[in-house]
């Protein structure tokens, strides 16, 4: 009767000395700087199982299952013959990176152990061999450089991210640093209208950042180019226990293009909440910073907060209405994060309630060329009598409209949406009474929403009724589809069999299915917002807003009911959307096309609904 668990201590034994032989290494183990790619080496795993993995770890000693990503070693081509190699960029934490791999089989699958999606989360129970430690050198410069306005026209802020608490500082010149340096602390200053700068971020003994340049900004220009989006997250090169957004590198990719086609115009970034989804995950914000920085050491990258930066049950401001609206969508990170990490005009600030720094960038404006753009807060205290809307009255009643004929004002969670989301309906209601009033009286010409995960334009609009000018009507837009993919297009209706799909209102004149962002391009006589799908880099939606107040869009062919939309005219440069896409024939083909490819994203070619949540968790 004992040999059988001798026999099992045997075999036990049998499998410990074989698990010992497995090797792994690393190369190089010293890198220098964010996207530096690591080539991970094995051998000898003995009875190689598709599921057996490789885990990112850091710091180095983090216990097994605090992993900060995997990769299946069955990515490797020759993972059944027991070797393999997976290569990957991985970015500077400041802090090292371990390897290790793990044996596990689908019989081990834990279904209490998975990611947002349901996927599971590989088990740690049978490690088979760690790597030395991948090391960032340092000397190689700050990194997650990123640019904003000041309050100031004639300066350029400039922020970025070192291991230690050195300072540093910017050379900023015309010709490069080198050439023509000058040291300005953290901002470059008194610089002219319209100009390219060449800069450098650093110290000589802890290195510098290659060389970036921005065009600065000019008060005197008469065009005005930004591209704006909210709600578009990072992308890792691994899998990992949140969701992530790999649409955001499409994102990333094309508005690349777009800014490298202007030339030496400047412009700038609108990401108007639901930055990085971080969630309370660090290293997400470094890899968030790090996928923008091409972008964002380029032109000016704006912000306002969302949901995923601040919602928390403890949050300084819930009045009752908004019980259900507030939850815990941002990981417990209370916009701490997001009030360090940026830093935009404007001083305002609210108490966290706790010793923890108060949040900052809630509400600001600026002026670029001919249009005065407006951030507001939609997760803290906006109604009548607070800060943040005699804020809003006062910078809406004092625009000079000679000099900037055109008025923008962005926030995260949309006034009006089609997909009508219930959590949310009381918000609405609160913004459309406390809100809309102040953008109606004082000619708000364009506001723009993030929060619902598509594309989504109204007509010139005040309480629910379509105007024909944006004097007194201003046009809205949901611009939410830059990476996130929670939401389906419009929610279903499990209880509307014979109209399963929220209706569109015939307010809303495009809803649009696929990710992208928008670029606004602005004269003193027309502001034109474009559309671009990241499915194909091309225009699927535009609005053109005279200064005059007429609204011209898309014709009246575009409705998804074919019939006409109140107050709106045709648009002269209807043609450029016709004959720009696949989509042209409107909203109801892009309506099913992104259904469509939606639901093959999600579920293969099943074309099905993921059911809609309450609350992002
Ligand atoms: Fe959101």
């Amino acid at each position: 009767m004992m040999k059988l668990p001798l026999f099992l201590l045997l075999i036990s034994l049998v499998t410990q000395t074989s698990l010992s032989e497995v090797t792994i290494s690393v190369t190089p183990t010293t890198l220098q700087k964010s996207g530096d790619i690591v080539t991970i080496s094995w051998s000898n795993v003995d009875s190689p199982s598709k599921l057996d993995w490789l885990g990112l770890y850091s710091p180095p000693d983090s216990p097994h299952d605090h992993f900060i990503g995997y990769k299946f070693l069955s990515s490797s081509p020759s993972w059944k013959s027991g070797s393999g190699s997976i290569s990957l960029p991985i970015t500077n934490l400041r802090s090292n990176y371990s390897f290790r791999i793990f044996h596990w089989t689908e019989s081990e699958i834990n279904p209490k152990l998975h990611d947002h999606d349901h996927n599971p989360l590989p088990g740690t129970a049978h490690l088979l061999a760690e790597s030395d430690v991948a090391v960032f050198e340092p000397g190689h410069g700050p990194e997650q450089i990123h640019l904003a306005y000041t309050d100031v026209e004639d300066e350029m802020r400039v922020m970025f991210v070192v291991g230690d608490g050195e300072e540093r500082s910017v050379e900023v010149g015309r010709e490069g640093r080198g050439v023509e340096p000058r040291e300005c602390g953290t901002c470059g200053e008194d610089l002219k209208k319209g100009v390219r700068y060449y800069y450098q971020v650093g110290s000589d003994s802890k290195g510098w950042s290659t060389t970036r340049s921005f065009v600065s900004r000019n008060g005197d220009s008469d065009e005005t180019i930004a591209f704006l989006f909210g709600d578009m997250g990072t992308s890792t090169p691994y899998a990992t226990f949140i969701r992530t957004q790999d649409e955001s590198i499409a994102t990333m990719k094309w508005i690349l293009r777009d800014i490298e086609a202007i030339g030496d115009k400047h412009a700038f970034i609108s990401h108007i909440g639901d930055i990085s989804y971080a969630r309370g995950y660090s290293w997400l914000w470094d890899h968030f910073f790090t996928q923008v920085e091409p972008v964002a050491s380029k032109v000016p990258y704006h912000v306002c907060i969302g949901n995923h930066e601040y919602d928390w049950p403890l949050q300084p401001w819930k009045p009752d209405w908004a019980y259900a609206v507030y939850g815990t969508d941002g990981g417990g990170e209370c916009g701490v994060p997001y009030s360090l990490k940026f830093n935009m005009p404007g001083n305002s600030s609210e108490s966290t309630g706790t010793r923890a720094p108060a949040t900052r960038n809630l509400y600001y404006s600026f002026d670029t060329g001919a249009v005065h753009f407006v951030y507001i807060s939609t997760e803290t205290n906006f109604v009548s009598g607070s800060s943040q809307y005699n804020f809003i009255k006062q910078d809406l009643e004092s625009v000079n409209r000679s000099k900037t004929p055109f008025v923008v004002v962005q926030g995260h969670r949309p006034m009006y949406t089609s997909s009508n989301e219930n959590r949310d309906a009381p918000m609405r209601n609160k913004m459309l009474e406390h809100l809309e009033p102040l953008f109606t009286k004082n000619n708000v010409t364009l506001a723009l929403w993030g929060h619902v995960h598509r594309y989504e334009r109204f007509c010139p609009v005040n309480n629910f009724i379509c105007g024909s000018t944006w004097k007194g009507f201003p046009v809205h837009a949901v611009i939410g589809m830059a990476g996130q993919d929670w939401q389906p297009i419009w929610e279903p209706r499990a209880d509307h069999p014979n109209d399963p799909i929220f209706p569109q209102p015939a307010m809303s004149m495009y809803r649009g299915g696929e990710f992208g962002y928008t670029k606004l391009v602005a004269t003193k006589e027309k502001l034109t917002l474009t559309y671009v799908g990241n499915h194909d880099g091309q225009i699927h939606d535009m609005v053109e807003i005279l200064a005059s107040g007429e609204v011209l869009s898309g014709d009246d062919s575009f409705g998804v009911d074919g019939g006409a939309r109140t107050g709106v005219v045709d648009s002269t440069f209807s043609w450029y959307v016709k004959g720009a896409s696949v989509l042209v024939l409107g909203v109801f083909v892009g309506y099913i096309l992104g259904y469509a490819s939606f639901s093959m994203k999600k579920n293969g070619n099943r074309p099905s609904w993921t059911p809609v949540k309450s609350e992002e968790t």
